[in-house]
């Protein structure tokens, strides 16, 4: 075997979790290419593995494909951003956020992904958001390791959207996450450090690097 494929092989066999999720960043530009059918699917059951209240299991998906449906969905959603953006509620903060990233109400990505992955909750279980949240957390990432690009996309309007889709009154939308080929490059958005966000259990006690962390990035 030639060194760089097993190279390759070997990195591809030794990539974490904290790979992917290091990886990973919101695409909201996407190539109208398709992608493997397969890997979608594979995503999915990823995500139906995750924890929820009592096993429950509160989450429904739509995969859609229908380019009708894709269309429809796209005006719905448009119309719900445009009424909010223009209403000028939003802080100054995320309109500022929003423009530095050139987010506006406009949503291509919701006819150029080839699928369109809805997620419902049923709001009737226990922890429904909470376990619906961490299904897409895996669906993400299971997303990420097939090199499929993904954006948590959560709409304004999302009674409107249920309507469309014709998703019951007892479910609540989600989201809905364009999947496909990523059509632009992205730097990864900052995170911050472990020792910002953890404290050793105390509130306020800083985390202090041990021998056992002293591989981990702090
Ligand atoms: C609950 C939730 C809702 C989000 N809603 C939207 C959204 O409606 N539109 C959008 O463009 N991005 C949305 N995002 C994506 C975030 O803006 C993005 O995850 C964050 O800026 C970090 O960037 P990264 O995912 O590229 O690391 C949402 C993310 C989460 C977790």
């Amino acid at each position: 075997m030639p060194s760089l494929f097993k190279e390759v092989m070997r990195m591809k066999e030794n990539i974490t979790v904290l790979d992917l999720a290091k990886r990973r960043k919101s695409i909201r530009k996407y190539s109208k290419e398709p992608v493997n059918i397969n890997d979608v699917l594979y995503a999915i059951s990823t995500a139906l593995q995750a924890p929820s209240g009592a096993n429950r299991q509160p989450w429904r998906f739509i995969l859609v494909t229908d380019e009708n449906v894709k269309k429809k969905l796209r005006e719905v959603c448009e119309r719900g951003e445009k009424r909010f953006y223009e209403s000028g509620k939003a802080p100054e903060w995320f309109k500022k956020w929003t423009r530095e990233r050139g987010i506006t109400w406009s949503k291509p990505f919701l006819t150029d992904a080839p699928y369109l992955i809805v997620v419902v909750s049923k709001k009737s279980e226990p922890y429904s958001k909470e376990s619906t949240w961490l299904a897409i957390g895996y669906l993400l990432l299971a997303l990420e390791e097939k090199g499929i690009a993904s954006l948590t996309y959560t709409p304004s309007n999302p009674r409107e959207v249920m309507k469309v889709l014709r998703i019951p009154e007892n479910y609540s939308l989600e989201v809905i996450v364009p999947v496909g080929k990523a059509a632009e490059e992205k730097i990864k958005e900052p995170r911050l450090a472990i020792k910002e966000t953890l404290f050793y259990n105390l509130w306020g006690n800083i985390f202090q690097k041990t021998a056992i962390t002293s591989n981990i990035e702090c």
